[in-house]
């Protein structure tokens, strides 16, 4: 049954590596809405790399680029918008999230995480250490602020099509 409609934009939230880009493109093409990555429109927007930036600028200043992307988006998109790992525990970014649009928290265990993340080398936080550890750190520090999204989904290492479709259940 693919009967959900949407008002506001869906934003993906939730750790590296838990699929939400992924999983948002295929939510995009379930309601025939448009797809958004936040992290390829600050690419796009800078004419960096996300690692670029970072190395360039450092993290705070990526994060400032993230907020007026993710501002601008809620004004303009509306269908699905996939963040990056850090973007909704921004305390504005969040709360201009949780105004604008309806937030999905994506949760996975650490070994999927850790799998997951290892197929590419493109995670400037991940660079400098134990992708484990660094996961298993920024799982702890970042949950309070993920579990301020309106819905949260175990997704259990399951395929990101049925991913999808219990987001399309979820919001409907
Ligand atoms: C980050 C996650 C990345 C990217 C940047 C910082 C984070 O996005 O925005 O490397 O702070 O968790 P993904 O979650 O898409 O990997």
């Amino acid at each position: 049954k693919i009967a959900a409609r949407i008002d506001r934009p869906v934003v993906l939230v939730g750790l590296m590596g838990v699929g939400k880009s992924t999983v948002g493109r295929r939510l995009a093409a379930m309601l025939g809405t448009d797809f958004v990555d936040v992290d390829d429109e600050i690419e796009r927007a800078a004419d960096r790399t996300v690692s670029e930036i970072f190395e360039a600028h450092g993290e705070a200043y990526f994060r400032a680029g993230e907020r007026r992307v993710i501002a601008r988006l809620m004004e303009e998109a509306h269908g699905v918008i996939a963040t990056g790992g850090g973007a909704f525990v921004d305390p504005e970014t969040r709360a201009l999230i949780l105004d604008q649009a309806i937030a999905v928290w994506l949760d996975c265990d650490i070994d999927t995480l850790v799998e997951r993340t290892s197929r590419r080398n493109d995670r400037p936080l991940l660079r400098n250490g134990n992708a484990r550890e660094i996961l298993t750190d920024l799982k702890d520090r970042r949950g309070a602020a993920y579990a301020e999204a309106q819905i949260h989904l175990v997704t259990d290492n399951g395929p990101h099509s049925e991913t999808a479709q219990r987001i399309l259940e979820a919001i409907d």
